[in-house]
């Protein structure tokens, strides 16, 4: 792999909003020693220009392609909308840059199996959000189910919605783009359930799947969009029914229609007991059933995690995965083929939902042993976590 000849991995942000403001630009800052931020390009260049100041970032651009030619960077964050991204990490590699990319790296399978190719190719690396497999409860959860605390795995249930980022105080940009074709619930919640799911359990085989919109009319509720109504033009309520082969089954909810839940992210039902994930996107609380039938003895404990305050429970981690495998030559565990595997999942969920019938899955990844998952005890120190309000 292109590795860089500096200590720090020097970066450039394309697209100031919402992510780069809340968890990128200041996890960069608080990991300074190992990331240097060199430039930023946003359409809005007063928006770059306001950020570049309070971060001390010495170029800024209204342009891409400016700065891809013109910046001395190793790598690029692509914090755009989601339907910029496919095209946006191909330039980046084309120019020699390594990539972050924000969910979901790509529209479609083969927009995704392009950027993998061309990464290869290049030697270059795509790390890319959500950032999972990073996160020391994934680690505890694969650590248990590896170790056999609930057998096997016979049935999943996952949970992965909200309202959407509209329906949020604190809203510092439009957000009414989430609503719209080339975004949606699914493209932006669906990667955190999946990509948690199919570490544990293995890829899909095949799917069926239920969709509709729900809301048809959205209200930005805060922010510089405050009051904008927008038509929903992608379907905000999915339901997908997974088959996992070897006699395991999944279902999992996706979409912007969930105010509240008092349900666990995810539950695995095996045959010597049954885990319960809490914690929105990330694994924050693990609750582990048995029932020993020779004592008699049944119930609930909760399972420690180590690591929730150290740096790679932040949403931004997928830089500090980036800049060890840049710098260190550390092998990338928020693997671009594991997302290829997720967009396919998506992509056939469509299928499934318009032909009404279950859809074969052509796709695979390595799934990681959860020894190969970040150690929380080492790495720059934690941020604190960004509050967004109630999900
Ligand atoms: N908003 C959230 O709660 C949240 C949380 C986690 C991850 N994300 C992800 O982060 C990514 C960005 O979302 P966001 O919420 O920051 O959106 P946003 O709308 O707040 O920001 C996007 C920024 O990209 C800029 N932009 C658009 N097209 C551009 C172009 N061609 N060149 C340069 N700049 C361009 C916009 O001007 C805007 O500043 C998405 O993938 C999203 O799923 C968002």
């Amino acid at each position: 792999m292109t590795q860089t000849n500096s200590r720090r991995l020097s970066l450039g942000v394309l697209g100031a909003g919402a992510a780069a403001q809340w968890y990128y630009m200041p996890a960069a800052r608080a990991w300074s020693g190992s990331i240097v931020l060199k430039a930023i390009c946003d359409l809005d260049l007063q928006r770059a220009r306001h950020f570049a100041s309070k971060y001390d970032i010495p170029n800024v651009y209204g342009s891409y392609e400016e700065m891809l030619r013109d910046a001395d960077i190793d790598a690029v964050a692509v914090l755009t909308p989601h339907a910029l991204h496919a095209e946006q990490v191909l330039i980046a590699l084309e120019h020699g840059k390594h990539v972050l990319v924000e969910k979901p790296m790509a529209s479609t399978l083969a927009e995704a199996r392009r950027i993998c190719d061309l990464a290869d190719s290049k030697g270059l690396y795509v790390s890319c959000a959500p950032p999972n497999m990073l996160h020391p409860g994934q680690k505890r959860l694969m650590q248990l189910v590896a170790a056999g605390a609930i057998g096997k795995i016979c049935l999943v249930r996952n949970t992965r919605s909200s309202m959407g980022p509209g329906s949020r105080p604190g809203a510092p940009t439009d957000f009414s783009w989430f609503y719209q074709k080339g975004a949606g619930g699914m493209s932006s919640m669906a990667g955190y359930g999946l990509i948690q799911m199919t570490a544990v359990v293995g890829p899909v085989k095949s799917l069926s799947a239920m969709s509709c919109t729900s809301m048809p009319e959205r209200v930005m509720r805060d922010g510089p969009a405050k009051g904008k109504r927008v038509e929903a033009d992608v379907p905000d309520n999915n339901v997908m029914v997974f088959d996992f082969g070897d006699d395991t089954l999944g279902t999992m909810d996706t979409g912007y229609v969930m105010m509240a839940s008092e349900s666990p992210s995810m539950e695995l039902f095996g045959t010597e007991g049954v885990l319960s994930v809490w914690g929105g996107d990330q694994v924050l609380r693990l609750r582990l059933y048995k029932d020993d039938w020779n004592t008699n003895v049944a119930g609930w404990q909760n399972v420690d995690i180590s690591g929730l305050d150290s740096a790679w429970a932040h949403h931004a981690s997928t830089l500090l995965s980036l800049a060890d495998a840049v710098l260190e030559g550390k092998p990338l565990v928020n693997d671009p083929r594991h997302m290829v595997h997720v967009i396919e999942i998506i992509e056939k969920t469509w299928v499934a939902s318009e032909s009404r019938r279950a859809v074969d899955l052509s796709t695979t990844f390595r799934v990681p042993s959860w020894e190969e998952l970040p150690d929380a005890s080492t790495g720059p120190f934690a941020l604190e976590f960004h509050s967004v309000g109630r999900r």
